[in-house]
């Protein structure tokens, strides 16, 4: 219930600069953000990446270095994705369940830099280990299997937290692997390690850099289709994450962000868990295409974005923009 004009004259609380802060629903921290990062093989390496115009590939001693600074920002959590090297890659992925595969190397390295100072996040699903580029084992027509694909997951899962992984992130899209994994947790003893489902992820044209960044772009044929979800369906996210919740997910993601905002709102009206967005890669190309067409500018369309994921209920977000904004929010 508003009075009408000019009773009600909403511009007299926006008039000024300490009135706007007063009366500002929303707030954003560097505490919201968990930045992704790419693993790459070597020493002291730095590989840009093409389409991520400002965002490298880092060898292990890199990704420490950058665990450091994301304790320096505030940053609570980095999530890894590992960028395996071709002769590693192969059909079924078996790289993913090497307990010195990139991911290991590097979540132990994070632990000897940073101790628990900064959660790990580790992403599961085959995609950056297969010769196929799928997210699972396929059968001779490419079908993606899903129970033979839930059995190796619940295996990369446990070699990663055996190595120290805090959150496991399954996202994979498979039915079942949430219950599943957090058998497997539970039984091997990793009672604390969370899960962060990625709950509701979709078939989306966004994922492109991020296929170039972990090298399995030109590897995929075809699509993600039979597994990841149709960008058309809002009610089929709620019973994922419904069915993800029941099977032992203690927070759930939604994927791609900003063009399912919607569906965040959605999920966070309907179900008390913490809901996160992946601001994922063609969104961050998207503000640097904008930024380099003379379009937008950097800082304010950061922000404006992020904010947008909190007013709309995130807990938090995964952004490849995360240590920029932590600084623009220190001041
Ligand atoms: C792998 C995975 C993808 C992303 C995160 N984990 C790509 C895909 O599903 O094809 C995309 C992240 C991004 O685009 O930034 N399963």
């Amino acid at each position: 219930m508003t009075a009408s004009y000019p009773a009600t004259r909403l511009r007299r609380t926006r008039a000024t600069s300490w009135s706007r802060a007063l009366h500002r629903e929303t707030v954003l921290t560097p505490a919201d953000l968990i930045w992704p990062l790419f693993v790459t093989s070597g020493r002291g390496v730095a590989e840009p990446i093409t389409s991520l115009p400002g965002v490298s590939r880092w060898s292990i001693d890199g990704i420490a270095a950058r665990a450091k600074e994301a304790v320096a920002l505030g940053i609570p959590c980095v999530a890894l994705f590992p960028h395996t090297p071709a002769d590693r890659r192969s059909a079924d992925g078996a790289e993913a369940l090497n307990p010195d595969n990139l991911m290991c190397q590097a979540i132990r390295a994070i632990r000897d830099a940073c101790g628990s100072d900064v959660g790990v996040l580790t992403d599961v699903a085959l995609d950056p280990y297969t010769s196929h580029g799928q997210d699972g084992l396929v059968d001779d027509a490419g079908y993606v299997l899903n129970d033979d694909t839930v059995a190796v997951l619940v295996d990369q899962a446990i070699n990663q937290a055996d190595a120290g992984a805090d959150i496991i992130a399954p996202s994979d899209m498979m039915d079942g692997r949430i219950r599943a994994i957090r058998l497997a947790l539970e039984m091997g003893g990793h009672t604390q390690v969370q899960i962060m489902s990625y709950a509701a992820k979709y078939a989306s044209a966004f994922y492109g850099p991020f296929r170039e960044a972990v090298g399995s772009g030109g590897l995929l044929k075809g699509d993600k289709k039979t597994y990841q979800m149709d960008p058309a369906n809002g009610d089929e996210a709620l019973r994922e994450v419904a069915m993800d919740i029941a099977e032992g997910a203690d927070s759930v993601m939604v994927k791609p962000g900003l063009p399912y905002l919607d569906i965040v709102a959605r999920v966070k009206a309907r179900f008390d868990v913490p809901v996160f967005a992946y601001q994922v890669s063609g969104e961050y190309a998207m503000i640097e295409a904008a930024v380099a067409a003379g379009a937008g500018e950097r800082d304010a369309l950061v922000l404006e974005t992020l904010m947008a994921f909190k007013r709309a209920g995130c807990s938090g977000v995964l952004t490849y923009h995360a240590a920029l904004a932590a600084r623009l929010l220190a001041g």
